[in-house]
């Protein structure tokens, strides 16, 4: 068990590193080739990044390496959901990194209200459990790292779950692990605080 999880760490560091230096050769991202791209996504996540659905996550301030690199995840089929891996098929890597530049340029969700309780709670076990020392202070996201703030709770709430599971594999097993211990109603807790944050 633990043995199958280092190689998979491994597998994902160096995929990440391979990215990363093929990244710094590419041509610098370009948001207008990526809005003209990303057409056939608005019905879903919105030409705003404001997705149109619960279970479709707003792309809106997404950190652009994070956007990136999902794509690719989805593209190689080590992640699947929502038919994403069809979408991702003819997209180069280029395009993805348009996509990302457009998507992440655009203003974040609203801050959505929830219960109080709930809230509170969820910012607990956001510090306790670190989740800002990775997803940022105000869960705004960083580098490869999703913002959560503003997002969908009911999103949120299925990936968590996905994640503990491990039916959605994340690529360093960082994330596995601090999604691992949480209940059931720590998730509610902390999708509503994610979810609460601007
Ligand atoms: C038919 C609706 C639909 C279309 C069209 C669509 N998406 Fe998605 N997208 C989804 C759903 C649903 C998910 C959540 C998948 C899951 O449950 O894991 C998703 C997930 C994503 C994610 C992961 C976000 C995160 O926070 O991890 C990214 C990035 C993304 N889509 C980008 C795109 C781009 C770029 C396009 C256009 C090229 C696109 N999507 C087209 C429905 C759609
Ligand atoms: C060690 C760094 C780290 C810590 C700590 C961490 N995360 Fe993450 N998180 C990540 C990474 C990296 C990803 C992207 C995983 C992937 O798809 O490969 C991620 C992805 C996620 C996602 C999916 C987002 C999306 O848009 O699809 C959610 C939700 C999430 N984390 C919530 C949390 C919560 C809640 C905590 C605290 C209990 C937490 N994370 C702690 C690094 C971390």
């Amino acid at each position: 068990m633990r043995l199958i999880h280092k190689t998979k760490a491994i597998l994902g560091v160096a995929f990440f590193n391979t990215f990363l230096v093929a990244g710094a050769m590419a041509a610098p991202p370009d948001a207008i080739a990526g809005k003209a791209k990303a057409q056939m996504c608005f019905a879903c996540h919105g030409e705003n990044g404001l997705s149109a659905a619960k279970d479709i996550p707003n792309l809106a301030a997404q950190p652009p390496l994070s956007i990136t690199y999902q794509l690719i995840q989805f593209r190689g089929e080590q992640r699947k959901g929502g038919g994403m891996e069809a979408i991702t098929q003819a997209l180069s890597d280029q395009d993805m990194r348009n996509i990302a530049a457009y998507f992440s340029a655009l203003p974040p969700p609203p801050a959505q209200s929830g219960n109080a309780d709930k809230i509170a709670n969820g910012q607990q076990i956001a510090g306790t459990q670190y989740c800002n020392s990775c997803h940022g202070s105000q869960l705004q996201g960083q580098k490869h790292i999703a913002r959560l703030a503003g997002q969908s709770p009911e999103y949120l709430m299925t990936q968590l779950k996905a994640i503990r599971s491990g039916s959605r594999i994340d690529m360093d097993g960082t994330m596995g692990s601090a999604a691992r211990g949480l209940s059931d109603e720590d998730i509610e807790s902390l999708a509503a605080y994610a979810t609460s944050l601007p």
